[in-house]
């Protein structure tokens, strides 16, 4: 048996926490006095915390001093630790588990490889840190998705070659970021939305042991 590196996003492939970014984003436009729209939102997905802040004001047609800059990512975040706090492993989205246990039983490398800075604390409140070898987040990157380092990061922390690696991953920047480490990329969401993923997955639901043996033996 062959042992591969399969690396996990985090937000939008591990849990839904879109919603809960949503929730913050919001209020800090509102705050700003200007709107943010769900839409805004999914153009955020796999965006780095400043990144994402800066977009933002830029669609509100507003600019900070870097001091403010700085307060309203402190703010935003304190705001969504707050819902980050209340979750628990029912937040888990369908058939994650399984897919790690499977992996795990078949001793292939896991390895988190997400742009969020609060991967471990979300982890830790969904009991999902011990299944992973490794945890490469926004804190151990200097250049966020859709650049390939989190990835590479990740790949040899679990002694795996990029092209012995498969990145699952909900966003364009994420996908684009596996293809570029020269990974097999597996979309989970909408195919209009991650055509340029290998495989694409509305959810793990559909992802067969199988199949996974398949992506091992290659
Ligand atoms: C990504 C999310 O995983 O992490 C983005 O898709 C988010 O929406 C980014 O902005 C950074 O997350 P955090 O938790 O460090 O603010
Ligand atoms: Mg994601």
């Amino acid at each position: 048996m062959h042992r591969k590196g399969f690396i996990f996003d985090l937000d939008g492939v591990i849990v839904d926490t879109a919603k809960y970014h949503f929730l913050a984003w919001k209020n800090l436009a509102k705050n700003l006095g200007f709107d943010f729209t769900e839409a805004q939102n999914e153009q955020l997905k796999g965006v780095s915390r400043a990144d994402s802040l800066q977009k933002i004001l830029n669609w509100g047609n507003t600019s900070v001093s870097e001091a403010k800059f700085q307060e309203l990512m402190t703010l935003k975040n304190t705001e969504y630790l707050g819902y980050i706090d209340k979750m628990d492993d029912s937040e888990i989205l369908v058939d994650v588990p399984r897919v790690l246990d499977f992996l795990k039983a078949n001793n292939q490398g896991i390895s988190l490889g997400s742009a969020s800075k609060n991967a471990r604390k979300i982890l830790e409140k969904v009991h999902l840190l011990p299944k992973f070898d490794a945890i490469v987040d926004g804190n151990d990157v200097s250049k966020a998705k859709p650049d390939p380092e989190v990835f590479l990061i990740a790949a040899k922390a679990v002694n795996c070659k990029p092209e012995d690696c498969i990145v699952f991953e909900d966003s364009v920047a994420g996908v684009e970021a596996a293809n570029l480490a020269n990974m097999i990329s597996i979309g989970i969401g909408s195919k209009d939305v991650l055509h340029e993923a290998d495989y694409i997955f509305k959810d793990f639901s559909e992802i067969s042991e199988a199949f996974i043996t398949e992506l091992i033996n290659k």
